[in-house]
């Protein structure tokens, strides 16, 4: 029988690229990236995925100009102001992972509505991955747990299910997409993805549509997943 992953990452990338080639702003591919996030979500949600996530914004995307970091930051509420109801009428949650403290009060007032607005739905989760770094994850999850057992509140006994528990994300990842060629992980998601099949698409993320995804998941589908074992043909 043919299983669909249950959680999905995929990092967004091509934005910029996409927009150079029919010489537009790089605003205007995180604009059209904004519509496909609708687009995936939605599909992902019909095929049975349960948590989609999505590298909107990392830690490091603060280094470029100011511009796009401020058109970076009204995206969320460009794209709630135009998707909530679909969201909603899908039964679709929106969560998110990261540090907002650093947003303007603006960006962190629309994305905590969605957040509130959206918590009653019991259908697919996405999450958007906004000032998200793995490496910061981890250290916040380490200095969590030092400050526990120092203040005698637990135990020095850590496992992998604690580790989980202390992290943004606390779901294993089955399949990881990054759009336009680039093969690297660029800081998300590095211990979830301990088992997640790999799938790197030179399509930018403005063209990664419903179709594109479909091929995925029949990828990820073919694929033999065996955790460190053997498969049942061996
Ligand atoms: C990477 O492309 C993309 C980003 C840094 C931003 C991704 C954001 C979106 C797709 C929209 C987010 C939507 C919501 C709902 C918040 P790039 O700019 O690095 O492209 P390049 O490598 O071609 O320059």
């Amino acid at each position: 029988m043919l299983n669909t992953p249950q959680t999905v990452a995929i990092i967004m990338d091509g934005n910029g690229r996409w927009a150079k080639k029919q010489n537009l702003p790089r605003t205007a591919g995180h604009k059209k990236g904004a519509d496909r996030v609708r687009d995936i979500a939605l599909e992902a949600k019909r095929l049975g995925i349960q948590k989609l996530i999505l590298y909107a914004f990392s830690t490091e995307n603060w280094k470029r100009p100011e511009d796009e970091v401020s058109y970076l930051c009204k995206l969320p509420g460009l794209f709630f102001n135009k998707f909530i109801q679909e969201l909603m009428d899908n039964n679709i949650r929106v969560t998110f992972a990261g540090e907002l403290e650093k947003f303007p009060e603006n960006t962190k007032a629309v994305i905590r509505k969605a957040v509130n607005q959206t918590a009653v739905n019991t259908g697919m989760e996405l999450c958007l991955a906004i000032n998200y770094g793995s490496q910061r994850e981890l250290v916040l999850a380490m200095q969590n747990y030092a400050n526990q057992v120092a203040s005698g509140q637990r135990e020095n006994d850590i496992q992998e299910q604690e580790v989980n528990e202390l992290l943004f994300v606390q779901e294993n990842v089955d399949l990881m997409i990054r759009t336009s060629g680039e093969c690297r992980i660029s800081n998300f998601l590095l211990w979830q993805i301990a088992y997640a099949e790999l799938i790197f698409t030179p399509t930018p993320w403005p063209d990664f549509d419903e179709q594109a995804l479909q091929q995925c998941i029949a990828e990820y589908q073919n694929r033999d997943r065996r955790f460190g074992g053997l498969s049942n043909e061996d």
